[in-house]
């Protein structure tokens, strides 16, 4: 592990972090204290944790496949769940999950009239959003409410999927293979079995789309089956101010008072099935819609997530773990935090730029932001010393048996030879890829390639671009590629335009100096020209991806498939050796269920958060002098009247705004639907707490919390601020 390098950065890194929020929040002040200062609170941990390695899955932690729900129906029953396993998932009548969709593959929404109308995040609507945004009428700004049906938005390339069902495929997937065979021979029948299986499904339906994917590392396969609907209008969304409120400052962070939702509507033919935008298709109709509960939530109420959550990774090795919070996660942010500042500078200064960044910015500090509270949350859980006494423990148990016993000198001679090109790897993803003339080159350059018009590329590039944060950024980002990524892992290109140019800041001087990308007009030109690919930022583009997949990737990948045989029989090791514990399968895009209870948690000793929010908390941060912070006037308003109409929690006298719970979620579960006992919706699922971060790699039960929007407080925006009524009168309230 490279040590040397943990040591310094965590410095900066503390300095920087500590510099930037001390002005705003002394609980983060504290935490950012704690999470690098804990070697006393570690020590304490540590021992404490070590009795908790092998408890049984409880309550809380998990992400459960929809379709076993059946084995956890008892445990949620007695949790305080009123439906029935049906209820949540059935194939032969309508269920919640027919509620539910995968939104435009990143996040998920949920169906809440007979009219197609769909609820998801703000920032899963953002781009659509932005897109229908200009100077002359800003809906990022001013928000967006349509009257009528004409109005509302189509967006192009926009899709949601519904879940037509899962099923067990893991005997169709392995036919044909037996133990003998290596692992390419294992993954080439599993593709082509896959790819019979999801080409017998599409063909079910108008609009299908199947996969196949992995659960335990391979120990089981799963078919998903989706019904995918494209045209999918924007309804609704609040001002920025409401629905960002707080921005990237209170983004990941508890106390908050986010109005993180948007309406969309799907439209569909008129025989209900998925169409390409017309004029004339018409609301869909769905086979199910939540119900919606105004009587609102208390403390130790059963709660249930129900979405796509991305990725996790429970079950890793113990070096894997050190390897994000000392050295991945790290750099990371550092790079991160480059780019975020050249960003900034020149979005303080200009509108414009605002808009055309705020997408870009939110979604560069969203990880950068969450990094840094899973790194310290790793840290202060002492999760690799915990992984590594459970190691422990499992060797003793595996000695004797030929099929584990491997396994983990296996583990640790594999991640020490992957570690370099690991780093390498983080390096080209978050200092060359991404500077935004390398990116543009590299998709003109595909196009070409696939004789694809280019126009549209283009125009889409230039409508988002300033230059200046882009060469400035690219300065900055080069420059700590040279300084930290070992010469054994720099291209032999690289080494040659180094030493050429004399210093980073010399060589994007020149790209920007002499490549053609930089004006609309002359990137046509060049497209159209036989010299495409002689363009300095061309070239940059091609050599520096040419040795990313060529030099490290390919040995990524060989490692990684040894990897997945390992953990593949670690998993089974892992489950006979903890026989009692119930083992959920990672995140990977599927549809999941998380189940807990509402509760607040203590982030740091003397000090509880409650569980929820109300708009109290809101006037308390409002600032017109804080973008973040400048709420509309109209809230103000209705605020000093005290005329909040019918959306009052009775329980705190005051508008309820978020809520916090137990539920287990990941990226890709913002905007899930968050019911209750009854399977009704109480709430949009849209973060979690940054302390509670590391509960991808592991969770806690104490400290990770789910954030999710309080729907009484979307329904009073939708009704007070945006004079939307009729949208509320299209929905199931009870
Ligand atoms: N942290 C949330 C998520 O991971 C919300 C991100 C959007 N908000 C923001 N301020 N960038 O997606
Ligand atoms: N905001 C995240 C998303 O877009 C959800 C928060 C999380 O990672 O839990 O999916």
């Amino acid at each position: 592990m490279m040590h040397f390098q943990k040591v310094k950065l965590l410095n900066n890194l503390q300095d920087y972090i500590i510099g930037r929020v001390a002005e705003k929040s002394l609980f983060f002040y504290t935490f950012v204290l704690l999470m690098f200062n804990s070697d006393m609170m570690k020590r304490f941990f540590y021992s404490l944790l070590l009795t908790l390695v092998t408890i049984p899955a409880i309550a809380d932690e998990g992400m459960w496949l929809p379709v076993l729900i059946q084995q956890r129906i008892v445990d949620m029953q007695e949790n305080g769940f009123k439906l029935t396993a049906e209820d949540l998932y059935s194939v032969n009548q309508a269920s919640l999950k027919d509620a539910i969709v995968h939104f435009n593959g990143g996040c998920t929404g949920e169906i809440i009239s007979d009219q197609g109308l769909l609820i998801t995040n703000h920032h899963c609507g953002y781009s659509a959003i932005q897109s229908h945004s200009s100077l002359e009428h800003d809906y990022l700004k001013d928000g967006f409410w349509a009257m009528s049906l004409d109005e509302e938005l189509p967006n192009k390339g926009l899709w949601v999927a519904f879940l037509v069902r899962m099923e067990d495929v893991t005997d169709k997937v392995l036919a044909g293979y037996n133990e003998s065979m290596t692992e390419a021979q294992r993954d080439s029948i599993v593709k082509s079995n896959s790819a019979t299986l999801i080409n017998k499904a599409k063909a079910e339906g108008k609009s299908y789309k199947a996969s196949v994917e992995s659960m335990y590392y391979g120990n089981q396969y799963f078919l998903f089956i989706y019904q995918v609907y494209n045209d999918v209008r924007l309804v609704g969304a609040p001002p920025s101010s409401i629905g960002k409120f707080g921005g990237d400052t209170d983004n990941w962070m508890w106390p908050r008072h986010t109005g993180d939702f948007s309406l969309f509507r799907v439209y569909a033919d008129k025989n209900n099935d998925p169409a390409e935008y017309s004029k004339d298709n018409v609301p869909y109709k769905p086979k199910r819609h939540f119900t919606i509960s105004s009587k609102g939530v208390k403390e130790g109420d059963f709660t249930l997530v129900y979405g796509f959550p991305g990725r996790t990774q429970e079950y890793l090795y113990s070096d894997a773990v050190k390897y994000i919070s000392d050295i991945s996660n790290p750099h990371k942010i550092n790079l991160r935090t480059l780019r975020l500042d050249a960003q900034k500078k020149y979005m303080d200064q200009d509108r414009k730029v605002r808009i055309q960044y705020s997408s870009k910015n939110a979604s560069v500090s969203n990880s950068w932001k969450k990094w840094q509270g899973e790194m310290g949350g790793i840290i202060k859980l002492d999760a690799y010393e915990k992984k590594v006494a459970f190691e422990k423990e499992f060797a003793q148990w595996a000695a004797d048996k030929p099929e584990y016993n491997t396994l983990l000198d296996s583990f640790k001679e594999i991640y020490t030879a992957l570690e370099p090109y690991s780093f390498a790897r983080d390096y080209y993803n978050e200092s060359i890829r991404v500077n935004e003339i390398i990116s543009f080159a590299s998709s003109l350059m595909t196009a070409k390639k696939r004789e694809i018009d280019a126009a549209p590329i283009i125009e889409n590039f230039f409508k988002n671009y300033y230059q200046p944060i882009d060469y400035e950024s690219f300065i900055a980002l080069l420059s700590e590629y040279d300084k930290n990524v070992p010469a054994d892992f720099k291209p032999q290109y690289y080494k040659d335009n180094i030493a050429k140019f004399g210093s980073p800041k010399a060589w994007v001087d020149y790209i920007f100096e002499n490549s053609a990308l930089l004006t609309p007009e002359s990137a046509q030109s060049l497209f159209a020209s036989d010299s495409l690919e002689a363009d300095p930022a061309c070239q940059f583009s091609s050599e520096m991806a040419k040795y990313n997949s060529q030099e490290v990737l390919s040995v990524i990948r060989d490692y990684e498939s040894q990897l997945q045989l390992l953990y593949r029989a670690y998993m089974r090791g892992q489950m006979e050796f903890c026989e009692d514990k119930v083992f959920y399968p990672d995140a990977n895009s599927t549809l999941r269920i998380a189940y807990g209870k509402i509760r607040g948690y203590s982030p740091a000793d003397g000090v509880y958060y409650k569980p929820s929010s109300t708009i109290e908390g809101i006037m308390q941060k409002d600032n017109p002098e804080i973008f973040d912070y400048d709420i509309p006037q109209a809230l103000r308003d209705i605020y000093a009247s005290k005329d909040y109409g019918k959306w009052v929690s009775d329980a705190e006298g005051s508008v309820p705004v978020c809520f916090i719970a137990t539920n287990h979620t990941s990226g890709g579960n913002s905007g899930s639907p968050v019911i209750d006992a009854e399977g009704r919706l109480i709430g949009i699922n849209f973060d979690r707490v940054w302390e509670g971060t590391m509960s991808d790699v592991i969770y806690d039960a104490d400290i990770c919390r789910n954030i999710s929007l309080d729907i009484r407080y979307a329904l009073f925006i939708i009704d007070r601020l945006g004079g939307a009524s009729h949208l509320i009168d299209e929905m199931t309230i009870e």
